[in-house]
């Protein structure tokens, strides 16, 4: 496997509309394991493909439970099994269903590094996506990981994160723990 380069902004790929997937073949399969790896080396819980310069209809995404409630724990935590993570690979995915409720959170993203934004979210959704194999799934999710989802969805589509957000702010250190 292979770690490809994240691209930042102003590149103009970020701002394009992703192109749908239509090959299964080895190289998909490469290029998706090469994400994830990326994705884990960043570290980020989400990666699109066009943040390598891919103009893909495909993410990936990691990200247990676990690492959202951690800051809230206190020493029982540690008494706890770890939730194992969770790890979603989305082809030219589409959004079916949303909950009314939406929530507030706040976001980074490794093509803004330094960058944080608070933005508003559906709490829960419904996802139509190929997996890795070209079988189609449907996912429902909801809490941190629906917003790692439409964060992601987001990205094949051209926008970003601050283009959302309700306030924008920059990190005096740029190691932001939760990219996307
Ligand atoms: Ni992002």
């Amino acid at each position: 496997m292979t770690l490809r380069q994240i691209v930042n902004l102003p590149e103009p790929i970020l701002r394009r509309k992703a192109k749908p997937v239509t090959k299964f073949d080895k190289d998909l399969q490469t290029l998706i394991d090469d994400m994830i790896e990326t994705m884990r080396d960043a570290p980020g819980v989400g990666l699109a493909a066009p943040q390598i310069n891919i103009p893909e209809q495909l993410a990936v995404i990691e990200y247990s439970e676990e690492d959202e409630e951690e800051e809230f724990e206190s020493e029982e935590a540690e008494d706890r099994p770890l939730k194992p993570k969770k790890l979603y690979v989305l082809i030219n995915p589409e959004i079916i269903k949303v909950s009314e409720e939406k929530v507030l959170g706040v976001e980074g993203c490794l093509s803004m590094p330094g960058l944080q934004g608070e933005v508003e979210r559906h709490e829960a959704i419904q996802v139509k996506a190929l997996n890795r194999y070209g079988k189609p799934q449907k996912l429902k999710v909801d809490g941190w990981m629906a917003r790692i989802f439409q964060h992601e969805i987001d990205h094949l589509n051209g926008v970003l994160f601050t283009d959302r957000a309700t306030s924008v702010w920059r990190l005096p250190d740029p190691e932001a723990p939760e990219e996307m």
